[in-house]
């Protein structure tokens, strides 16, 4: 039973699967997906980073690849059959990778069948950490894929669009996993009315939606509330430049735990680095200037706080 599985252990984890997502396009989600993987890898690690943005995937280019023939779409459309298959060299020890589509698969054309099998193949693989960078946006896949991981980080920048998308992804987060463990048909309609403002259909907060739900079954949404509090959701504050951009993470944490009952692990700010962007447009490979950007240097420290804890989400079966 769905409800049952809701409180999850802690476990060992052989594998870490991190999801870096965030909603928005362009807040450096592909930049500290690879910055993170050379950190994890410099520190001893087997690494594999996976590019999941598969509408633009361009992880390959931070490590001044050309597109490569291979890549994640052509183990989706079974023209590989073995994932092992599509894992490249990214030039760096114990660093691999697993690109993107080279022939725009949508995200969002993704089957049930195709979805279930990438994903269950992710997992079994066999490396330390594995990072998986998501495309902007909040369509399904992109959400079960963060919800899969052991650990899903969030990038902001702190543009108040960035900062809105963001929010906007931890609610579909959560009404995605609501969706994905509630069975009963009364309560799966209270979860289609939705969250948000301004309209009289939907409620106004996810607490309303969770009083809705503790009112016609209480054990579960006792369950839900306890399942929410071991989510392992970090975020990461991109791009800053002020102080005024400093301080927002740690008031970001406190809003979602406020407003969505999800507890936020803030991790912390990495600077804006213009040499970073210009050397990016000239396709020069990140490691190049590695360790001396004070952007690695902000990620080498978020590094040493990642670590195994809790799934994030449930095992990839509901749909
Ligand atoms: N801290 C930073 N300092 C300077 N430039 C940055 C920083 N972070 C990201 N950038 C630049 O911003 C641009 C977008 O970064 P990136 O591609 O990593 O974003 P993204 O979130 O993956 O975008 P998309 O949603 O399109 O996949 C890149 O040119 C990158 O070099
Ligand atoms: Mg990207």
């Amino acid at each position: 039973m769905a409800q049952e599985g809701l409180i999850k252990k802690r476990r060992t984890i052989e594998n870490h699967i991190l999801a870096i997502g965030g909603g928005k396009g362009g807040t450096g989600k592909s930049l500290i997906t690879a910055c993170l993987g050379i950190c994890l890898a410099d520190r001893g690690s087997e690494v594999l980073l996976i590019d999941a943005d598969l509408g633009t995937a361009n992880l390959h280019t931070f490590f001044g690849l050309e597109p490569p023939q291979i890549g994640l779409s052509d183990f989706i459309t079974r023209r590989k059959s073995s994932i092992d298959s599509i894992i490249i060299k990214t030039g760096i020890n114990n660093l691999k990778l697993i690109p993107g589509a080279q022939d725009m698969i949508g995200m969002a054309n993704l089957s049930y069948g195709q979805k279930i099998r990438t994903l269950n193949n992710i997992k079994k693989l066999n490396y330390r950490h594995i990072l998986i960078d998501l495309g902007p946006g909040t369509s399904f896949n992109t959400l079960d894929f963060f919800l899969i991981s052991h650990c899903g980080i969030l990038i902001t920048s702190p543009e108040p669009t960035s900062i809105e998308n963001t929010y906007h992804f931890m609610k579909s987060l959560f009404l995605r996993h609501l969706r994905k463990t509630i069975t009963q048909k009364a309560l799966k309609s209270l979860i289609d009315k939705g969250v948000g403002q301004g309209d009289g259909e939907k409620f106004d907060s996810v607490f309303d939606l969770l009083e809705a739900i503790e009112k016609i079954d209480p054990k579960l949404g006792d369950n839900i509330a306890c399942h929410l509090s071991t989510l392992d959701i970090k975020l990461i504050v991109n791009q800053a430049r002020t102080d005024r951009d400093r301080a927002i993470g740690q008031k970001m944490a406190i809003a979602a735990r406020k407003y969505f009952g999800i507890p936020i692990d803030f991790l912390g700010t990495v600077s804006y680095d213009t040499k970073v962007r210009k050397d990016l447009l000239q396709r020069k490979p990140i490691e190049a200037y590695f360790p001396h950007s004070e952007v690695f240097k902000e990620l080498a420290e978020i590094t040493q706080k990642i670590s195994p804890s809790y799934q994030l989400g449930l095992d990839f079966s509901v749909d």
